[in-house]
């Protein structure tokens, strides 16, 4: 049994998993409008990654005796000024994601519960590869810039993604 304080952090991160994941349905829809096949397959399966997330969170929940209750999820923007745009939303979003996760590691210390930490452990790491991905695209759009060249080549390349 977790304490009902860390349960409920645990409850908030599922649902901001679920947030995280409606916001990338928003980034493939923008994609998807675009035309920008590749761009629009990526999000999706990002899409998914964080619906993943969202089920790991809530197994534990489950699987350690506690309840999982969902909130309202926040209006999705779909609109963004171009591609690099939705990529650097991306990536700060990631950044606080990580942020959340530490601060659930934390109180798991603090509280010495080392079944939570393990779970969370596989979350830190995680998150180290979710922030690479993102910032590995903008360093490619530091690099060639936004010319339609450049985005063909990373819409091709993003299109690949498994
Ligand atoms: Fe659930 Fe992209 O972190």
């Amino acid at each position: 049994m977790i304490s009902k304080r860390l349960a409920d952090k645990i409850n908030e991160q599922l649902n901001f998993e679920l947030e995280s994941g409606y916001i990338y349905k928003g980034m493939e829809a923008f994609f998807g409008n675009e035309g920008l096949t590749g761009f629009q397959h990526f999000m999706k399966l990002q899409a998914e990654e964080e619906y993943a997330h969202h089920d790991k969170f809530a197994n534990f929940l489950y699987e350690t005796g506690n309840k999982v209750e969902y909130t309202a999820i926040p209006e999705v923007k779909n609109e963004y000024k171009c591609p690099k745009e939705v990529m650097q939303v991306a990536y700060e979003h990631e950044q606080e994601v990580t942020k959340r996760i530490k601060e659930l590691y934390e109180i798991a210390l603090e509280e010495k519960d080392y079944v939570a930490l393990t779970t969370l452990d596989w979350f830190l790491h995680e998150q180290i590869e979710e922030e690479d991905t993102f910032r590995g695209i903008m360093d490619r759009f530091a690099l060639l810039g936004e010319a339609n060249t450049t985005l063909y080549w990373i819409d091709k390349e993003l299109g690949h993604r498994e």
